[in-house]
Parts: C-alpha cells; structure tokens; sequence
C-alpha cells in the first residue's frame, strides 16, 4: 500500500518525507491556493519544490477543460520534472486526454470520481491512477467506501493496471478501511498518516519502561 500526501505545504511533505514512509504526493488547485501560490511560474517553482523533497509520483492537476488545453498543460507540467504525474478531472475531454497521455508516456491521475462507471472509463483509457473521493460521498451521505470496494473489485476482475487511489480521505479509520479492501495508494492530510501513531498504550507503556530503567539505574 502506498501512502501519498494530499497537500502542497512543502513542510508538512518534508516531515511525510523525513518519517520514511512516503511513496508521493497529490496537489490540487484548492490546495495550491491554500499556500498562497499563484500564477503560473509560481505554480511551476512549487511543483519542482516539492519534486525536489521526494521521490516520486507529484501530481499537478491541470486547469483546463478541453483537450487541447489539457493535452498542451499537461506536457508542460510532464516537463517540470519526471516525477509529475498530470491530474486530469473525470470529464469527457479528460478521458480523451488520458488516452493521449497514455499513448505517449505520460503518467496520469484521474481526479473527481465519484462512480463506478466513471473508474471504468478513465481504467479503459489507461490512466495510471484513480481518484475516487471517500470523504466527499460520505458527506452526502453516500458510503465513499463501498465506491473503493466496487471499483478494487472491477479492477481484479478484468485485470486493469489502473492503481485506486483513495483521495479525500478525512481520518485514520478510512487508510484502515482503504487497506483492508486493497485500495492501491491512499492519498491524506499528513494528521492522517501521523494519527496511525497514536495508542494510549503505547504511551503508558513507554511511559513505564523509561520509569522502571531510570529506577533500576538509581537515577
Ligand atoms: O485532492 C483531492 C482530495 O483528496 C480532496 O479531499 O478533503 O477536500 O475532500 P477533500
């Protein structure tokens, strides 16, 4: 299972980064703006920034809405470093623009899926990740994570190489439950992946242990 961090705050990737366990990482425009980066060169800087904190697998999300658009966006973003991955939405000229990417050896993430029909397409289209949002179904009372199961279980059915990337996961609980079902990557805020950390006994345990060696040493 691969951990990516959705965020484009370079020092909470670093921290992912420096924790050892992480495979990438995912942006979107929101996030972008979140940071205060704006216009283009910006935008560029930053993605090669966070290119130069990790290993691989960044993906940059284009902004435009019909083929052309995201085909010369895409290949410019492809440019700024080998490491990018181009995020394209579920839309009708995304999936023809995941076609062209894929017959041209340009990794891609296919964002906004919401249904299983939808991972179909973008699967048949041959993009190299999925996005489905977990936390935004379940906001409108929608089970985000039956759509991962649906979608794992179409996928080992008819053996397409697409990766399920579970994204808008919001808490502990979904990575567990994205695990369970065999998502191939989840994608979360890094409180999410710190927040696998926690146990009270772990703590306590610690806690006791340190006591018990500062005892036995007479400090
Ligand atoms: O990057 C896409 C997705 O992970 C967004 O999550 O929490 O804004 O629904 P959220």
């Amino acid at each position: 299972m691969k951990f990516f961090i959705d965020t484009a705050n370079l020092a909470e990737i670093q921290e992912a980064y420096d924790l050892g366990v992480l495979d990438g990482v995912t942006t979107n425009p929101s996030l972008m703006a979140k940071e205060g980066i704006t216009g283009d060169d910006n935008v560029r800087a930053h993605y090669k920034a966070i290119c130069d904190i990790v290993d691989d697998k960044v993906s940059a999300e284009v902004i435009s809405t019909n083929f052309e658009g995201m085909v010369k966006e895409g290949e410019s973003l492809a440019a700024i470093d080998d490491k990018i991955v181009v995020k394209v939405p579920m839309i009708k000229d995304g999936v023809k623009a995941i076609k062209y990417f894929s017959q041209n050896g340009i990794r891609t993430n296919c964002t906004l899926v919401f249904s299983p029909g939808q991972a179909i397409l973008a699967a048949k289209a041959g993009a190299t990740y999925l996005s489905p949002f977990i936390g935004r179904l379940d906001d409108i009372s929608i089970d985000g994570l039956e759509l991962i199961q649906q979608i794992v279980h179409i996928y080992n059915v008819y053996g397409f190489e697409t990766e399920v990337l579970a994204a808008s996961v919001r808490h502990t609980m979904h990575l567990i439950k994205c695990a369970e079902i065999g998502a191939d990557v989840v994608t979360c805020p890094l409180n999410v992946i710190t927040g696998l950390l926690n146990h009270p006994l772990t703590d306590s345990g610690l806690a006791k242990f340190l006591a018990d060696h500062a005892k036995a040493s007479g400090k």
